[in-house]
Formats: C-alpha cells, structure tokens, sequence
C-alpha cells in the first residue's frame, strides 16, 4: 500500500427528512445564497423543504445552473453574491450544482481574473463556506473538493480543485431522488460505477481494505441499479445508490492506491464537443479501455472478475472477456449504449477529440502515465 494522508471534513447527514437539519447545520448570522439548477427542485418538493428549514436565516436564491455548467452561468452568480453581501451558499442539485457552487465559492474570493482557476489552474487560497443537499447521486462532488466547469466560448471542460472547497456537509435524502428521469439515474451508477473502477482496476499494491470497499460499492450499484430504475420509490434500493455514489469519490477508497481517470478524461473531451451526459461518455470509453488495456491491468481484471462478476472459470482470457462484456451488459441494461455510433460520433470526429485532449495536456494518461493520444486514438476507435 503507498503512503497517503486521508481528511474529510464533510459532515455526511444521510437519510429521509433529514432536510430540517439545514437550520443547524448553517450559523444563524449567515447570509445564505441557494444555489439550483433548471427547476426540477420546485417540482419535487425540495425546494419547499430547503425553504421551510431555512425560514429562521436570511436568504437568497440564485437558479439556473445548467448541467454540465457553465463559466459565465456562474460569474453571474459571483456578481449577485459581491452586490448582496451573501457569506454562504447552499448548492441544492446534482454534481453540475454542487461543482458551480465551489467555483462560485472560490471565485467570490479569488484575487484576479477566475477563469485562471480553470484554464491556468490557479490556486485557490480561500472560498466561501458551502453546504449541499444532494438530489443526484452521482459525482461524489458533495463530499469532495473537486469540480469540473465549461467554457462554453471555447468548448472546453475543465476540472478545478481545492481542500478548501470540500462542502461543510451534506444532505442525503434518498427521497430527494425519486423524481429523478431514468436516464440521469443510469447516468449516476455509471458515473458511481466508473469513479470506483478508476480507483481500483491498475495494478495491485496490496492495498487489501480499498479493494474490498471498492469491490462492495461494484456490486451493491450492480445489484441495486436495474431495481433503481424498475421501481424508482424503492427507499432501501436508492439508499444503497446514493451513499454508494458518495463513497466511491470521496477519497477513502482512493487513499493508498494507484489512479487511473483516463476514461474520465477522454469521456470530457466528448462532452465538451459532442454534448454527451458525463455518464453516456463513461459507458462508451470504459469497455473499450479495459480492452485496449487488458495487458497492464490483466491481474486486477481477473480479480474483478471473480470478486464482482463471480466469473471464475475458463483461461485468464476467456474470463478477462467475460469482466468487459460483463461491464458493458451491465450499462447496457440501464438503458446506455455503450457505442460512440449510438450518439452520433464517428470515425472522422476522433482526430478533433485527439487534438482537445493534447491542447489540454492530456497525453500521458492513466496508472502508467502511457495512455498517449495514440492510445487515446485507439480506444476511441473500439468505442465506434
Ligand atoms: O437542473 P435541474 O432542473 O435540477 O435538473 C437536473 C439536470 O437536468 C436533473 N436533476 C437533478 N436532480 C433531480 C433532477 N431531476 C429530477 N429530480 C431530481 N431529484 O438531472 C440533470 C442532470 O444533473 P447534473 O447535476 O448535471 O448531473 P450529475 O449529478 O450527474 O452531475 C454531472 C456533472 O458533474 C461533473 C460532470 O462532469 C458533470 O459536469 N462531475 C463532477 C465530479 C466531482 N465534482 O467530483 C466528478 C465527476 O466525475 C464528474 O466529472
Ligand atoms: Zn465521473
């Protein structure tokens, strides 16, 4: 196991009507800013609740957050917060509001211009203090100190990170997320499903306890995910989803091991030019990368083979096949096709994919650092 240094500040407060706990949670002399998205908070009732715990505090709101948000979305959000005195914010959403709220937080304090935090990737010495009520799990981005923002003038997606943007705490309602559409409750398990692959399908260094977490979160989001959308009020099925999806990225299971992110890097590179959701972007490259990597992670493919698939007989590679086509039927069950074609990229839109992924630095990728934009080039010809 390597060496690591693990702190989470964020207080976890999981669990149905647990929303009340916002009034404690947030200091009394705070002024408050909520923070949303499209509106989907005012359809499903949270926004009522977020409203009736805050009625004792002074507070404002600030909505429209688009998914996979935008730079200027959220400069506007800064203005609001330097004209109206705001001290802190409330992100009530998925990753894309929690992740504008900490760049929001950051950029209220940053000293220049905050575009820098994204494309020069400049620190961020001090933030706004934030909390989020999740209603998406997904990202982890409520119990973690990373966010990822789009420029949409250039078609960029860029990902920003700073200790002091980890959420003071955050609310966890499984019933906050049953008005969740299908597709971004697929979308979720498989972003869930791929932040605990990237963390644990390299190489093994003994790290014994961060596989058998990783491996428990594979399978309790492969048993619980088809159910998560076949009966979509089922508490125990979302409960199992939703803390799933915060522990896979919130840096316990990462502490000690060797990373990997390659997927998750190219999968931002066809959102930001070809408007996939984050998960769709995950389902196409996953499959594909275990292929194209099957060598340098052939023993922790076998491993997962047997401890989350079950699959144990027949050669090593007839088993390392069955693991992939294991992963994809998986996606593919929940309703996401796991081929580029389905979403309209072809051939000839791999070499402007290549070309983002270099202007951004993105060329020695992965556990080994070898996944190269040759690399990259190949695994996104498998995903056609
Ligand atoms: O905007 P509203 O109206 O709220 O609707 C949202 C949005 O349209 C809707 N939604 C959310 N909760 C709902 C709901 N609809 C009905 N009922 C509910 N309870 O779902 C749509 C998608 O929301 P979004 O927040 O975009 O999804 P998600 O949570 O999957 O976040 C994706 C973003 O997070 C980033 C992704 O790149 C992407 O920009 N990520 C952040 C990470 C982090 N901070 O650590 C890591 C991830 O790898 C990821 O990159
Ligand atoms: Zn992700």
């Amino acid at each position: 196991m390597y060496n690591f240094s693990f702190q989470n500040p964020t207080r976890l407060i999981f669990g149905e009507g647990q929303m009340a706990r916002l009034a404690s949670e947030i200091p009394k002399d705070k002024k408050v800013l909520v923070i949303y998205g499209g509106g989907s908070i005012r359809k499903n009732g949270v926004y009522d609740q977020v409203s009736s715990a805050l009625s004792e505090h002074e507070w404002g709101e600030f909505g429209g957050i688009e998914p996979n948000p935008g730079f200027h979305t959220a400069m506007k959000a800064v203005e609001k917060i330097k004209a109206e005195g705001f001290d802190f914010l409330l992100a009530v959403g998925g990753g894309s509001v929690a992740d504008a709220t900490k760049f929001i937080a950051a950029s209220a304090c940053f000293d220049g211009d905050p575009l820098h935090i994204l494309s020069k990737g400049a620190r961020i010495r001090a933030a706004l203090p934030l909390g989020v009520v999740l209603t998406l799990p997904a990202t982890g981005s409520e119990s973690n100190p990373n966010g990822v923002m789009t420029n949409y003038d250039t078609h960029e997606k860029l990902a920003f990170y700073g200790r002091r943007l980890f959420p003071q705490f955050a609310i966890l309602d499984p019933t906050a997320t049953y008005s969740l559409p299908p597709r971004q409750v697929a979308n979720g398990i498989i972003d869930a499903y791929v932040h605990t692959v990237e963390q644990y399908l390299t190489f093994p260094v003994g790290a014994d306890l961060q596989d058998r977490f990783a491996e428990g979160i594979l399978r309790t989001l492969a048993d619980n995910g088809p159910a998560a959308l076949s009966d979509p009020e089922n508490y125990r099925v979302r409960a199992n989803v939703m803390w799933s999806a915060t522990m896979a990225l919130n840096g316990l299971i990462g502490s000690g091991v060797p990373h990997d992110w390659s997927t998750h890097f190219i999968g931002h590179e066809l959102t930001a030019l070809h408007n996939m959701d984050h998960g769709q972007t995950l389902a196409v490259i996953l499959p594909a990368m275990m292929a194209e990597k099957r060598e340098q992670k052939r023993e922790k493919l076998l491993q997962y083979a047997s401890e989350v698939w079950k699959i144990n007989d027949g050669d090593e590679e007839g088993r390392i096949d069955q693991a992939i086509e294991a992963t994809r039927a998986f996606f593919e069950s929940l309703g996401v096709s796991t081929r580029l074609s389905s979403y309209g990229i072809k051939q000839q839109h791999i070499p402007a994919l290549i070309e983002a992924l270099e202007k951004h630095n993105m060329i020695a990728l992965g556990e080994h650092q070898d996944v190269t934009p040759e690399i990259s080039a190949k695994v996104l010809h498998r995903c056609l």
